[in-house]
């Protein structure tokens, strides 16, 4: 599948602006670009105080992700074609689905990302949280274990088979849990195209500096900067394509 996925060393780290930043990337470059989130929690939260659904300046942080996502691509996905699963409390995905007495099925998820690839020339895919982050309990595939295990969002991006983009924090702190990402990543097959640290200052600390230098030799992994957009206006955002695979 022509793509990427991207996850983060967490939550609230920047997924979403980096995935958004390649989306519009590849979308200006005559792309056609469809985007995915296997799952988007905490609508209840947005639509407390976030600006009507009708606001042109769609690309806010108060925006769902599956909408911003959207805007970047220049995609005409709905919803349910962008985010299968919506859920309105700000839970880890497994838990906002049993709240809603439901559970999310892996293989829909997959058969709704290649859907959504099919009609694309790529497909940028934002994950939930980081990598071991639960979507179902389900055991996740016929294997000879003994125990069902989650169905983690690594595991869609195996099926996916997608290169990973990894955003992360440049501060204190960050060497540790990218790292962790990646090794993470690499464990389970996956190739990890770029580390993006977001949103990069403008003036750069020595420790944000030399921690990019740190992940980039320990990692043995490309890293790459965003420095802090607006993300009212698309049109002014540097252009962001991970290496090719
Ligand atoms: N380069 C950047 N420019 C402007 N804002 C940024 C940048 N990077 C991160 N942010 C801000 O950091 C916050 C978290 O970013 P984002 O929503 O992309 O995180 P996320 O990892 O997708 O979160 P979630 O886990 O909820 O999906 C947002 O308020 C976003 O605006
Ligand atoms: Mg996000």
């Amino acid at each position: 599948m022509a793509g990427v996925f991207v996850t983060g060393t967490g939550t609230e780290v920047g997924k979403t602006v980096v995935a958004a930043v390649i989306a519009r990337t590849l979308a200006a470059e005559g792309r056609t670009v469809a985007v995915f989130k296997p799952a988007v929690t905490g609508l209840d939260e947005l639509t407390a105080d976030g600006p009507k659904p009708s606001d042109i300046r769609t690309v806010s942080a108060h925006r769902p992700d599956h909408e911003i996502l959207r805007h970047a691509a220049g995609s005409n996905q709905s919803d349910e074609e962008i985010a299968p699963y919506r859920y309105g409390p700000p839970a880890s995905p497994h838990l906002a689905a049993k709240l809603a007495g439901e559970e999310i099925d892996p293989a829909r998820l997959v058969a709704a990302a290649r859907a959504a690839a099919a009609g694309a020339d790529a497909l940028v895919c934002e994950g939930v949280g980081g990598l071991l982050v639960p979507l179902a309990w389900r055991l996740s595939r016929p294997i000879d274990e003994k125990v069902a295990r989650p169905y983690l969002v690594r595991d869609l991006a195996v099926d996916l088979g997608m290169p990973v983009v990894v955003a992360a924090s440049p501060g204190l702190g960050t060497i540790n849990h990218t790292l962790l990402t990646v090794e993470a990543a690499r464990a389970a097959g996956l190739t990890v195209a770029v580390v993006v640290l977001t949103p990069w200052p403008a003036r750069p600390s020595q420790i944000e500096r030399s921690n990019r230098e740190t992940i980039e030799t320990l990692a043995r992994v490309r890293v790459e900067t965003l420095p802090r957009l607006d993300l009212a206006d698309p049109g002014s955002w540097p252009a962001l394509l991970p290496p090719p695979a």
